[in-house]
């Protein structure tokens, strides 16, 4: 990978030793996915924050790094809420460690609003064309099929040295090459709210980490794109995907005379019909001890259905409700809404990387996502069900 003279400089410690080694991981993954140089980047958004995942050995390198983040920053959710931890029972102890993964992050410039939906919060992370790294796989998904902008699947460390650079390796999703659709997926029968969930379990699985170009008879919104991007990314390696008809649109091919989009990678065209995606409502029947919303993290115009499903109702079963620290902030009223049936609005954290969903036995998820995660991440069994089942359940319907 060519480097420009001041990248050689930062390689051998001319930068300090943060840059060092940022420098360090961002050459070896050029030099690995052959890219051809390092290319600047818009933003980044950083996983590795969970203390339960990153363990004292992530919370050790993080705080050795110095020096500042060249581009915006936003960390993926942490292991706990930081306001209400206690709450929800999570130790003294793993509330001092996870702070301490915070604060190290603060230190370098990140801001420290934990989400895997940063585009909720604001619009200043990303837009049509830009290049990003960002890690959180629905992120990945979104930043790529809903907004265009451009990122690989980074992991933490990879992220926090783009952040530390400014700057990502040029390969994988970034060039137009590698965004062309490999499989085209026809939908049978129209889709609502968590149905976009259960169709990404089914094609992630199916497209592994190909590029789906879906043919749908309903139009998603963009919440339902998140839905289905996070859960194609969870059963199967999606980073990508399109639907006909809604942008962007898929490179156009360079022999087209009429800027048809690029369909010569496409090697499968399968159909999936509305009975298997009702089918997926129907696996790991159980009996759910805890309801779970918002993975990937609630936005506002979720909050607001939830808060209307559940007005004037009281929740009998936990019902946990995930979204960001910003979004809770600016929405006092819909988290009040929503609480005073009794269900819990939890900010910074979700289902999968906080330890204490580990002591249920069964979750009922409204999210393909979390369907997919939580027996692999939680060790408990997990259904699926619409907004309005998990609020039945909840509420002991
Ligand atoms: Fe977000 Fe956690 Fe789901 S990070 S996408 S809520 S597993």
């Amino acid at each position: 990978m060519h480097l420009t003279s001041s990248e050689e400089l930062a390689l051998t410690g001319e930068h300090g030793y943060a840059m060092q080694k940022a420098m360090e991981i961002l050459v070896a993954l050029g030099d690995i996915y052959d890219a051809d140089q390092l290319i600047p980047i818009r933003s980044t958004q950083i996983a590795g924050v969970s203390y339960k995942n990153i363990g004292d050995p992530g919370l050790e390198w993080i705080s050795d790094l110095n020096g500042t983040v060249k581009v915006q920053s936003i960390l993926n959710p942490a292991g706990m809420d930081r306001v209400r931890w206690r709450e929800l029972g999570i130790s003294e102890e793993f509330a001092a460690k996870q702070e301490a993964v915070i604060q190290a992050y603060e230190r370098l410039g990140i801001s420290t609003w934990c989400t895997c939906t940063p585009y909720d919060i604001t619009s200043d992370l990303a837009s049509f064309g830009d290049h990003l790294a960002w890690s959180e796989s629905s992120a990945v998904a979104y930043a790529n099929s809903v907004i265009g902008a451009r990122t690989n699947r980074e992991g933490g460390p990879s992220a926090l040295a783009a952040a530390i650079v400014g700057k990502t390796p040029n390969y994988g999703y970034h060039l137009d090459e590698n965004r062309i659709p490999t499989i085209a997926i026809r939908v049978e029968g129209r889709l609502s709210g968590a149905d976009y969930g259960a169709l990404g379990y089914i094609a992630g699985a199916i497209a592994k980490s190909g590029i789906p170009i879906f043919s749908l008879e309903s139009t998603p919104s963009n919440d339902d794109r998140k839905a289905l991007g996070a859960a194609m990314a969870a059963s199967g390696a999606v980073a990508l995907h399109y639907v006909e008809g809604m942008p962007p649109a898929p490179p156009v091919s360079p022999t087209s005379p009429t800027s048809q989009p690029d369909a010569s990678n496409i090697s499968e065209h399968i159909t999936i019909k509305h009975r298997e995606i009702e089918e997926v409502y129907l696996k790991n029947q159980c009996e759910p001890d805890l309801i779970t919303i918002g993975c990937p993290h609630c936005s506002p115009r979720e909050l607001a259905k939830l808060r209307d499903l559940l007005r004037d109702k009281t929740v009998t079963t936990e019902m946990w409700v995930f979204t960001s620290g910003a979004i809770r902030d600016r929405h006092p009223d819909l988290v009040a809404g929503i609480e005073s049936s009794g269900a819990k609005v939890v900010c910074d954290t979700c289902m999968v990387v906080t330890p204490v969903c580990e002591r249920y036995r069964c979750m009922m998820v409204a999210s393909g996502k979390a369907l997919a995660y939580v027996p692999q991440m939680c060790g408990a069994d997990a259904v699926l069900g619409s907004l309005e089942d998990c609020v039945d359940a909840a509420v002991g319907k």
